[in-house]
């Protein structure tokens, strides 16, 4: 084994939080105001309990499944995550890892690197996008990342401008010019490694988004996308379900916590909804993905793919999100540790810690498929769930 491998997903973080500058270190962590949803996501599979058996276990375990059309060697794939600066490959280190460990890659809008790099080293690639621009922009946008291969179109939709986090928002500057350098080089020379890593491939990150801009409209930098988004009259379900007309192909809804947007997210023929709460980063107290699933699932789990993601960060985890309803998890701050840790080797390596993960729970608990898993194989304690009660539904 080489010395940069890492056996758990918590030694990958380590090993991020050691190289990576503090800024960009704070900007993965991020999580809004008290961190409250931050840290749920990841506690609440905490509370979910396994009782293994001990004898007539499966010889062997299948993980394979398949998501949005795609097979895919386990129930995990990539969530798309936006301005990485983690590492100078970025996303197409991202998508090369995942195709290692044969699954999918969901790659931002907001990411650094351009969809058809993406999607030439990972044919099974997602094209994510937010509601951005007016509905021609967003229609060429998709239409681009379309011509480049992607193989469904993610709309993520849970966000709330919220901003401020108590234990203080990283600075992140709008482009690497002589002042940001000059701000930002003490962080630099503590960080020798991660500095030269980017000055051997060219440069410093330019936090410019090329997937986001078009004909005639050079890519924005992040603040610029940003700004736009901001300004960008907010997505009734009545935009949406043109969006997906518009979409020859799979067809995700990002960001759904309600049984009732479940509903819509089905009615405007969705294939996958993603029930998230944007890892934390959106509207602080949402309750863990995971305790939301179960009622999700009640509403609308025979109509439509679901998908979770959310505080994934050990193969167990991804079991408990299976038994509870969940077709395959996605993953974003666990790669992104392991990519800072060993670029796509460590993302690659993040897929190996869970394959094996998801492969022990399931010997422990009897089931020689992924697919055989229901909610009889957790320990679901008393009130762990919440649903949130239906809006008016028109
Ligand atoms: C640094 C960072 C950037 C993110 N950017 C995006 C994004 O551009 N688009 C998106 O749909 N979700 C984005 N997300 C949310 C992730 O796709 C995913 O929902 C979340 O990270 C899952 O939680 P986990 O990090 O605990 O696995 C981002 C998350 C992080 C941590």
């Amino acid at each position: 084994m080489s010395g940069e491998w890492f056996e758990s997903v918590a030694e990958a973080h380590r090993r991020a939080r050691r190289r990576l500058p503090k800024s960009v270190y704070g900007a993965l962590v991020a999580g809004t105001e008290q961190g409250l949803t931050l840290r749920d996501n990841i506690g609440a599979f905490g509370e979910l309990g396994f009782a293994p058996h001990v004898a007539g276990l499966p010889g062997q375990r299948e993980l394979s499944t398949s998501v949005l059309g795609q097979e895919i060697s386990l129930p995990v794939l990539i969530s798309p995550t936006g301005v990485q600066a983690v590492h100078p490959e970025g996303e197409v280190a991202v998508a090369r890892g995942a195709a290692m460990a044969d699954t999918a890659m969901g790659l931002s809008a907001f990411g650094s690197k351009p969809v058809e790099d993406v999607v030439a080293a990972n044919p099974r690639t997602f094209f994510q996008t937010y509601w951005v621009g007016d509905r021609e922009e967003i229609l060429a946008r998709s239409q681009r990342a379309k011509q480049a291969g992607a193989k469904g179109l993610i709309i993520t939709l849970d966000w709330t401008f919220s901003h401020g986090r108590d234990w203080g928002s990283p600075p992140i500057p709008e482009k690497m010019d002589l002042r940001a350098l000059l701000r930002f080089a003490p962080e630099g020379l503590v960080r020798p490694r991660y500095v030269l890593a980017f000055l051997r491939s060219g440069g410093l990150p330019d936090l410019i988004v090329p997937n986001v801009g078009g004909p005639g409209r050079p890519a924005p930098t992040f603040f610029g996308a940003y700004g736009q988004w901001m300004h960008t009259p907010l997505p009734s379900w009545s935009d949406l379900g043109w969006l997906r007309e518009q979409w020859d192909g799979p067809f995700v809804v990002k960001g759904i916590t309600r049984p009732d947007d479940a509903r819509r997210a089905v009615d405007i023929g969705a294939t996958a909804i993603s029930v998230s709460n944007h890892g934390g980063n959106n509207l602080d107290s949402t309750p863990a993905s995971i305790r939301m699933l179960p009622g999700i699932v009640d509403a609308v789990g025979d109509q439509i793919e679901i998908l979770l993601d959310g505080g994934i960060r050990r193969g167990g985890d991804v079991v408990k999100a299976l038994a509870l309803g969940a077709r395959a998890v996605m993953i974003g701050r666990a790669y992104l540790w392991g990519l800072a840790a060993n670029g796509d080797a460590g993302v690659k390596n993040v897929f190996d810690i869970l394959r094996s993960g998801i492969d022990s729970a399931l010997l422990g608990l009897g089931k020689a498929s992924v697919h055989d898993l229901g909610r009889e194989d957790v320990i679901i304690p008393e009130g762990f769930t919440r649903t949130a009660a239906s809006a008016a539904y028109s």
